[in-house]
C-alpha cells in the first residue's frame, strides 16, 4: 500500500495524477489517495472526493470549506496555506504529489521533505524560488524528490546511463511555444487566446503563457540545476518544436542519451509515482514513423528575452528568483486581462529585478517579502 497526498488535485497535473493512480490500481498496484489539496474549484474537488474518498482535504477559502462540508459532512477539511501544511503532515503518507501552481508550493515541499517523505514534484516554483532551502532540507532530513516535469523526468532517466562526473552538459528541449515563427514586430499585438494555444501540450494557464515567453524554460534550467547538481553553464535549452525528445544528457565521451515519448504528462507522472519501475498502463505509444522530422535549433534570445531575465535572477541568487517569479505571475495575469501587451511580461520582469536591491540571505520569510514586493511593483508596472 502506498499512501498519497495530491496538492493541486483540481489542476491539470492533479487530475492527470488521479487518472494515473486509477490505471495503476487497475493493474494490481495499491495506491490510496489519503488527502487532496485544491484552491477554489469546489465542483471539481467534490467530484474527486466522491470518487477517491480521501480522509482529509484542503481548500483555499472558508467559503469553500462551508460548501464542501455541506456536501460531505464527515470529511475532515482544512483551509488555506496552513491547511496545506496540515495535509502534508498527515500520518502514514508515503508520497506527496505537489502540483500546486506558484510560490505557495514551496512551504509544503519543505515540510514534506522534513518529514522524510518522497515528493513527486510538479510545482517548479519550489525549486525556482527556494532551491537553496530545499537543498538544505534534503541534506538535513533525507526526503526524496522525484521530478514530474517531462524534461526533468527525461534527464533523470538519461542520467542513469552514466556517472555524474561523466556528464558534459544537460540539454533541455523547448517547443518554442505558439510564437516560434511569429515575426518579432508582431509580438506586441498577439492576443491572450493565441498565447493560450500551446502547439503540443494542454496545461494550466500560467505555464502555458510561461511557455510562450520561455520563462518556463528558464525555470526548468533552475530546476535541473538543483535536482541534478549541474552548474548553470552546463545546462542548455534547445528548440525542438515536436516535443517528442523531452531532454538529453551529453556525456564526456561524446555519447548523447535522450528520452522520447508522446507529449502526454501522464507518462512522467507515472514514472515519478512508481520510480524506477515501468508498468504497462496503456498510455499512448510513440509511433516513430508517424512523428515526422525531429528538428533542433538554438534558442533565439531576441525572441525570448524573459528567458535571460529569469536566468539572470537565478545567477544572482538569494531572493531574486522569487522576485522574477512573483512579477511574472502578476504580469501574466495582467496580459490575460488585456491590460498589458505580451512583450511587457519580459520587460516587467527585468524592471522588477532592476529595482530589487535586497541581498538578504535566503529564508522563507525573505522569499515571502520579496514575493510581496514584486507583486506590488508588477501591478503598477506601466510598459
Ligand atoms: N500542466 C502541465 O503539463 C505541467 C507540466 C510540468 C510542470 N507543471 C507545473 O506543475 C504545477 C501545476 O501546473 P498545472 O498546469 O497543473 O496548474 P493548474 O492547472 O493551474 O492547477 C493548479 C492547481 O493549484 C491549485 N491552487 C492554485 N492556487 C492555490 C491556492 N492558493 N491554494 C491551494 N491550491 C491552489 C489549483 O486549485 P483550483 O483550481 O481549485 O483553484 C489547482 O489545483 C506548476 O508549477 C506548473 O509549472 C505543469
Amino acid at each position: 500500500m502506498r499512501r498519497v497526498i495530491i496538492l493541486g488535485s483540481t489542476g491539470s497535473i492533479g487530475t492527470q495524477t488521479i487518472d494515473v493512480i486509477t490505471r495503476l490500481n487497475r493493474i494490481g498496484y495499491d495506491f490510496e489517495i489519503v488527502g487532496l489539496g485544491a484552491g477554489h474549484n469546489i465542483e471539481r474537488l467534490s467530484q474527486q472526493v466522491a470518487a477517491v474518498r480521501p480522509r482529509v482535504v484542503c481548500v483555499a477559502e472558508e467559503s469553500g470549506r462551508d460548501e464542501l462540508a455541506r456536501r460531505f459532512p464527515d470529511l475532515e477539511i482544512v483551509v488555506g496555506e496552513d491547511g496545506l501544511l496540515v495535509l502534508v503532515r498527515t500520518d502514514d503518507v508515503d508520497i506527496v504529489v505537489n502540483a500546486l501552481v506558484g510560490a505557495i508550493g514551496l512551504p509544503p515541499t519543505l515540510v514534506a521533505l522534513e518529514q522524510g517523505r518522497t515528493v513527486a514534484l510538479a510545482n517548479k516554483e519550489s525549486l525556482v524560488v527556494g532551491g537553496e532551502l530545499v537543498k538544505t532540507v534534503l541534506a538535513d532530513h533525507g526526503g526524496t524528490i522525484v521530478p514530474i516535469d517531462s524534461e526533468h523526468s527525461a534527464l533523470l532517466q538519461a542520467l542513469s546511463a552514466g556517472k555524474r562526473e561523466e556528464v558534459r552538459r544537460l540539454v533541455i528541449t523547448a517547443s518554442g511555444g505558439p510564437f516560434l515563427r511569429t515575426p518579432l514586430v508582431e509580438l506586441d499585438r498577439v492576443r491572450p487566446e493565441d498565447a493560450l494555444h500551446h502547439p503540443n501540450w494542454n496545461m494550466g494557464t500560467r505555464i502555458t503563457i510561461d511557455s510562450a515567453t520561455m520563462v518556463n524554460k528558464a525555470f526548468e534550467v533552475i530546476e535541473a540545476h538543483y535536482l541534478f547538481g549541474i552548474p548553470y553553464d552546463h545546462i542548455e535549452p534547445v528548440i525542438h518544436p515536436a516535443s517528442v525528445v523531452h531532454s538529453l544528457v551529453e556525456y564526456r565521451d561524446g555519447s548523447v542519451i535522450a528520452q522520447l515519448a508522446p507529449p502526454d504528462m501522464r507518462i512522467p507522472i507515472q514514472y515519478a509515482l512508481v520510480y524506477p519501475h515501468r508498468p504497462d498502463t496503456e498510455l499512448p505509444r510513440l509511433d516513430l514513423t508517424a512523428v515526422g522530422p525531429l528538428t533542433f535549433a538554438p534558442l533565439d534570445h531576441a525572441r525570448y528575452p524573459a528567458f535571460d531575465a529569469v536566468l539572470f535572477a537565478a545567477e544572482r541568487g538569494g531572493t531574486a528568483p522569487a522576485v522574477a517569479n512573483a512579477a511574472d505571475e502578476v504580469l501574466v495575469t495582467r496580459f490575460l486581462a488585456g491590460e498589458i501587451p505580451f512583450t511587457a511580461i519580459a520587460r516587467g520582469i527585468a524592471a522588477a529585478l532592476a529595482g530589487w536591491t535586497d541581498d538578504a540571505p535566503l529564508t522563507l520569510a525573505a522569499v515571502r517579502a520579496a514575493d510581496r514586493w514584486a507583486r506590488t511593483v508588477a501591478r503598477k508596472y506601466t510598459p
